[in-house]
């Protein structure tokens, strides 16, 4: 997410929150702790619901529609919450807010740790898209050629077609790949259909041209196939996966 003003501080109470438009039809959360502001995501990450409705203390965050808590400083879920917040990097100069920076493109989860010469040719691949809420990104039987990462926004999944499909139990957070299909031998086609849940931006890279660069790079590759091996671990345990 590039830089952007996003309010100024006299719009935010003293340990109080702020629902603020990021452009682009995104929305963040601003919150004081103790005259320090911070930015997370807008929206629940249980369901559908806005946290800017919550019970804020200055410090923890409590979505009032099913009680998950999350420390606002470092977005940690508290309590009942299962999953953490996605937080944004927030400066302040003079009373105006910023959020995000303008620094490289993150390539994802998958990637953290690897080589700096690989990492830096894998940015290269990388293309960057915006989608509109409700777009379809691929739908099963769609060529598999491109994997993602997520930038901003939300995306879900769901498994079958037509009347036929089910929820595929989960939605991602930033820097968390999908279509990682593309990374696999004999996977040619999408086998579930990924569609924007908000305005979202992705990384789009091929994944014939990923693999090459990490043959190229073994100990890279195989740090890579470790962790894919876990996110596909972590998808057939999805409820929607079963
Ligand atoms: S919708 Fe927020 S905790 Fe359930």
């Amino acid at each position: 997410m590039s830089r952007k003003l996003i309010c100024r501080t006299a719009e935010i109470p003293a340990n109080g929150l702020k629902e603020c438009e990021a452009g682009g039809g995104m929305k963040l959360l601003i919150a004081n702790s103790g005259g320090e502001y911070f930015a997370v995501q807008a929206i629940c990450p249980h369901q559908d619901v806005p946290l800017c409705e919550g019970l804020y203390d200055g410090s923890v965050l409590t979505c009032h529609q099913h009680l998950w808590q999350w420390d606002i400083r470092t977005g940690a879920p508290m309590g009942l919450a299962e999953a953490p917040l996605e937080r944004y990097d927030v400066t302040v100069e003079g009373d105006a807010i910023y959020v995000g920076s303008q620094g490289a493109l993150n390539v994802g989860e998958l990637f953290t740790g690897i080589a700096e010469t690989t990492l830096t040719a894998l940015t290269a691949l990388a293309k960057r898209e915006e989608f509109a809420a409700g777009s379809v990104l691929y739908r099963p039987g769609d060529p598999a050629d491109d994997f993602f990462v997520l930038d901003s926004g939300r995306v879900e999944f769901q498994i079958g077609r037509d009347e036929r499909t089910s929820p595929a139990g989960f939605m991602l957070k930033k820097g968390e790949v999908f279509g990682w299909a593309a990374l696999l031998e004999n996977h040619p086609h999408r086998i579930a259909t990924a569609r924007a849940l908000e305005n979202s931006a992705l990384l789009r890279i091929n994944g014939r041209q990923a693999l090459n660069l990490l043959e190229s790079d073994p100990a890279s590759g195989f740090a890579v196939m470790r962790r894919l091996a876990a996110l596909i671990a972590r998808f057939l345990a999805a409820p929607g996966a079963k």
